[in-house]
């Protein structure tokens, strides 16, 4: 997805009308942009973070395609530039894990089909009975679902869905030779979002009406041929447009697992540009009917937005995704990197685990922590299980990722809500800090506050983020936790009950940190833990710092031998 709006005239290359669609398995390669092997990456910047996906140049908005195959590899798929660093050019980028934090760059993996159609985002499936047809000899097909949006002339034109099916486990593409499956001559119609559902023995799509606030739900029997079931029509938070719906089974504690929407609107959020919005209720394999009618968001800060859950990830299992850590209000705005020549702009949230809970007064909470933060944690620096009342202090400028995680756990408070944890990120050069935290007496709430950071500032770049309600009236015990990664802060209350992340961008790298709680009662306890992380992209460079990604000439990704 993105907005015609957003495109910047200046990075359409595309300048023609043609009259006759080309043929629609062709492909169109732009001049300079690798085929066969990924695009190399510089991963060194200071700005760069070091446990989070970013591209290997240039510029990168939503996740798409995002699955985990047969085989255990999560794959994540990306809106990409590779030309440029704002948006435009609009292709698949690639990349594959293990662990969901060390990304081997792969090649672009979906191609647009001429040079006046920008590939926006999609969804893939695994189509392990055939039910497409693309599959005789295989039970691992991946049929990827994504718009095709038409620049004829450089103006938006109509935007339609296509597919097309890998039968290497989603390495290589072949554009369906029939496509468009589905066009209703829209030029605001965008991100199927597709789902397998067992009861109905369908596929299910769900489609943004962008314009018309309408996700629509298609079904299918064989990912060809969609036919329209319903719409879900103007609820919650409008903004300007609608995009990238994302509908799935989720876990909720203590109950069955519900179905939750989630919708990405884009302008006009509440905290200006791009933020989404949930809904929980139940599906039949045709309507979503939410329980409430209620407006929840996913994320309190600016920097969240259209993330996509993975596939293949069992409904009685906390559901993962990653979102986009930016905001089209200023993305094609902000620094790319030290040498200022366009190394990247945007990376993706950390993985995240989400559940449904009741857990604050409003209920249905969408619980987003962070998954498996063990794997990337890497030395301790600093922990004390008693502070009580007091401060730490943690240089980290020798810390070579620059990135460290830190958790604060405030237990045993004897009533109502009580107690306050600060945070500090400075750099000792510059002087520049960010700061926030959690006050859990007075007015209970989570806040964070990027405005003395100075290397870069905007008037949509907003300050100041804050949310209030969010904690228990009686509960005795709260934490929180932090994810510092160089240009990223992802920040949560009670491990992942209220999630939070900006981005922010020093002139010098922030070096030091300091924790102080404050309020608690004599009884209470305090336990703060700050560890280093390791740096996911410095393994992969070779001796001049360019990461090369997969450049093993089979489709599989296994290593060459020789
Ligand atoms: C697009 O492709 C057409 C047909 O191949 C070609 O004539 C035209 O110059 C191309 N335009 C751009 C902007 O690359
Ligand atoms: C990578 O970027 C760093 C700055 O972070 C720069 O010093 C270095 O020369 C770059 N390396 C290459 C191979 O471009
Ligand atoms: C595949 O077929 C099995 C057995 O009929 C069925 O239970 C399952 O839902 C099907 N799954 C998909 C993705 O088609
Ligand atoms: C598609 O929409 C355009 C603009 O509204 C209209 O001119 C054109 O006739 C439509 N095409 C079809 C095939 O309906
Ligand atoms: C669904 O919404 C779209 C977009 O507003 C509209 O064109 C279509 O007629 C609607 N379908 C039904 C059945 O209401
Ligand atoms: C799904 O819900 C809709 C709206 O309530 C209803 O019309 C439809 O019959 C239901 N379908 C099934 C399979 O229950
Ligand atoms: C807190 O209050 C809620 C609602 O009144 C109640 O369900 C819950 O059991 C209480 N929890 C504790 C720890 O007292
Ligand atoms: C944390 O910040 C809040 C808001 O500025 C303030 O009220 C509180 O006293 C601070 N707590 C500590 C321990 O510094
Ligand atoms: C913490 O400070 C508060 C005053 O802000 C005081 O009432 C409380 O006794 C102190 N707690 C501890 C553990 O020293
Ligand atoms: C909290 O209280 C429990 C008993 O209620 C005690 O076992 C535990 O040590 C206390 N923890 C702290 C950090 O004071
Ligand atoms: C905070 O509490 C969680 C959950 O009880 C625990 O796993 C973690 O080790 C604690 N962290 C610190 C720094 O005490
Ligand atoms: C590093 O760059 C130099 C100069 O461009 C080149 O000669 C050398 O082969 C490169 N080394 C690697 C490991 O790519």
């Amino acid at each position: 997805m993105l907005l015609s709006s957003v495109l910047p005239a200046a990075a359409l290359l595309v300048q023609q009308a043609w009259a006759q669609a080309a043929d629609p398995t062709s492909s169109y390669y732009a001049t300079g942009v690798p085929t066969d092997t990924p695009v190399p990456g510089n991963y060194t910047d200071y700005l760069r973070p070091r446990v989070h996906f970013s591209p290997p140049r240039y510029f990168m908005n939503d996740p798409n395609g995002m699955h985990r195959d047969p085989s255990g590899t999560w794959h994540i798929y990306y809106q990409y530039n590779p030309l440029t660093p704002v948006a435009g050019n609009q292709h698949w980028g690639h990349a594959t894990s293990k662990d969901l934090y060390t990304w081997e760059n792969q090649k672009i993996a979906v191609w647009p089909p001429n040079n006046y159609t920008y590939v926006f985002s999609g969804s893939a499936v695994i189509d392990s009975n055939n039910t497409s047809g693309f599959f005789p000899d295989q039970d691992n097909g991946v049929v990827a679902v994504y718009t095709l949006a038409e620049y004829p002339g450089g103006e938006a034109g109509i935007q339609y869905q296509a597919i097309a099916y890998s039968r290497d486990d989603g390495y290589t593409f072949e554009a369906y030779d029939r496509n468009p499956v589905l066009n209703i001559n829209s030029t605001q119609f965008r991100d199927p979002y597709v789902i397998w559902h067992e009861p109905s023995r369908h596929w299910v799509m769900v489609i943004a009406y962008a314009a018309e606030y309408v996700i629509g739900v298609y079904t299918s029997p064989d990912l060809k041929e969609w036919t329209h079931a319903s719409n879900f029509t103007k609820h919650g938070y409008l903004g300007t447009q609608y995009e990238c719906p994302n509908l799935l089974q989720m876990p909720m504690k203590g109950g069955d697992p519900v179905w939750f929407l989630v919708i990405s609107l884009n302008p006009g959020g509440p905290r200006g540009g791009s933020i989404s919005q949930y809904f929980v209720g139940d599906f039949n394999g045709t309507h979503f009917e939410p329980f409430d009618d209620a407006t929840r968001f996913t994320d309190f800060g600016k920097d969240n937005y259209a993330a996509q859950f993975f596939h293949n990830v069992p409904a009685n299992e906390p559901q993962i995704a990653l979102g986009w850590a930016s905001n089209w209000q200023y993305t094609q705005l902000v620094p790319t990197g030290l040498l200022e020549h366009g190394q990247f702009r945007s990376a993706m949230t950390v993985p995240r685990e989400h559940y449904i809970a009741n857990v604050s007064a409003r209920g249905y909470d969408l619980i987003s922590g962070i998954h498996n933060v063990s794997a990337i944690i890497d030395e301790e620096l600093a922990f004390n299980s008693s502070l009580g009342n007091g401060t730490i202090l943690a240089y980290f400028g020798d810390v070579p990722s620059g990135a460290f995680y830190l958790e604060a756990n405030i237990t045993n408070l004897t009533s109502t809500l009580q107690g306050t944890a600060n945070f500090t990120i400075s750099s000792s050069v510059s002087g520049e800090y960010i700061s926030g935290g959690i006050n859990a007496a007075g007015s209970p709430g989570i806040w964070v506050d990027r405005g003395h950071i100075r290397g870069f500032d905007n008037p949509y770049f907003t300050d100041k983020f804050s949310e209030e309600g969010v904690l228990a009236p009686n509960s005795t015990t709260w934490s929180l936790s932090l994810l510092y990664d160089n240009s990223i802060l992802e920040m949560f209350l009670n491990g992942a009950q209220q999630a939070g992340t900006v981005t922010f961008f020093p002139e010098r790298r922030l070096d030091t940190l300091a924790i102080y709680v404050g309020g608690i009662p004599e009884s209470a306890g305090s336990s703060v833990a700050v560890w280093s992380l390791k740096d996911t992209w410095a393994p992969q460079a070779d001796g001049n710092g360019t990461v090369r990604g997969n450049v093993t000439d089979g489709a599989t990704g296994s290593m060459k031998m020789f």
